[in-house]
């Protein structure tokens, strides 16, 4: 079979990792790439083993050799260039947070299905394997229903107000970045909560340096999430269930471990990943653009808008517009 075309618009941090992975996959190809600068597609390009370095974002969603595209700018520029590349027939994997509020996603979300153009968040983790395991053994009822869950991300940045993670004009803050995270753990083993407290303190960039936030269901079950620019974290998930618990070690959003006790016993699952994790994404969406898919059967785009709902929901607690 012919191997996928991958393009990638915005050539920072992520981007790197991304394309390091994307070599990794055997179905998948890193084609071009294209940055706002020239001198940095081409070295990008070089060090990655593209054919094609744009010094324009434009450039890339015009190559007819192109198949999809991975959007890894701010998140701030995510909804603009996510259209741009479906009105020029572009499948896209747009890197998380999906966009800035609901209004964006559902407009990409609509735009995408009436041009019957593929498209997915990237929200990597539900594809690593450990976290499988976890959805399986919620979802197959053996260690009886979760009582309640716990998870957390917490790194320390140093301030910048120029810097993406400070700054408020590129969607800056601790939620959006890495809280979205422990919400999406919440989220796929939960389902939506009930109720939803949430506080915040915020950076001197009018951002949320951390986000402490609850979530009540009906039936008695809580989630405490938490996130963090602060400070480091141990970035971990535990899950209490009638029968045992199940923790995902730190950092739990990556390739890690998943430890499980239950009656007495003490079982540890290792995959051995050898990648970061991305190759995982990558690979299902090679694999749904193969089979004609216009979106994935995994993380599919209702869900990319249950969490989009949650992350205002929360954002309006905390008084954080954008
Ligand atoms: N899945 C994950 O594990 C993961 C990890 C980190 C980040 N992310 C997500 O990926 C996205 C990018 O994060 P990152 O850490 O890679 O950011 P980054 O290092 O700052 O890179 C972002 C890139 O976007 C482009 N860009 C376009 N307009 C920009 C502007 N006005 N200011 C700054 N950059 C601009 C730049 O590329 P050019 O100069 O080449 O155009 C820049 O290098 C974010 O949405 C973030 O949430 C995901």
């Amino acid at each position: 079979m012919k191997k996928v075309n991958w393009g990638i618009i915005g050539l920072g941090k992520i981007a790197n990792k991304f394309a390091e992975d994307l070599s990794a996959t055997r179905t998948a190809q890193l084609y071009a790439v294209a940055s706002r600068s020239s001198e940095n597609a081409l070295s990008f390009a070089e060090k990655h083993g593209a054919k094609a370095g744009y010094g324009s974002y434009e450039q890339i969603m015009q190559d007819e050799k192109v198949d999809v595209i991975y959007i890894a700018t701010p998140h701030v520029f995510h909804h603009e260039l996510t259209v741009q590349c479906l009105k020029n027939g572009k499948a896209i994997l747009c890197e998380k947070p999906f966009a800035m509020n609901i209004k964006e996603a559902r407009e990409m979300i609509k735009l995408s299905r009436k041009e019957g153009v593929f498209l997915m968040e990237a929200l990597w983790t539900r594809f690593l394997p450990h976290f499988q395991l976890v959805m399986d053994k919620v979802q197959s009822g053996e260690m009886g229903k979760i009582k309640s869950l716990k998870a957390d991300f917490g790194f320390k940045a140093e301030f910048d107000k120029s810097k993406r993670l400070f700054n408020k004009d590129l969607g800056g803050g601790s939620l959006l970045d890495i809280g979205i995270y422990p919400v999406f753990l919440a989220y796929s083993l939960l389902g939506k909560p009930d109720k939803i407290e949430a506080k915040a303190r915020f950076t001197e960039t009018n951002v949320d340096a951390s986000c402490d936030i609850r979530f009540n269901y009906n039936d008695g079950v809580q989630a405490e999430l938490f996130s963090t620019l602060l400070e480091k974290t141990p970035t971990t998930g535990e899950i209490e269930l009638e029968k045992g618990k199940i923790f995902l070690n730190s950092r739990f959003h990556e390739p890690t471990s998943v430890r499980i006790t239950s009656e007495g016993n003490e079982e540890t699952f290792d995959f051995g990943v050898k990648t970061r994790g991305y190759n995982f994404e990558a690979e299902h969406v090679t694999k749904m653009l193969q089979q004609g898919k216009t979106e994935s059967d995994i993380w599919p785009l209702d869900k990319t808008l249950g969490l989009m709902e949650l992350l205002d929901a929360i954002r309006e607690q905390i008084g954080l517009e954008y």
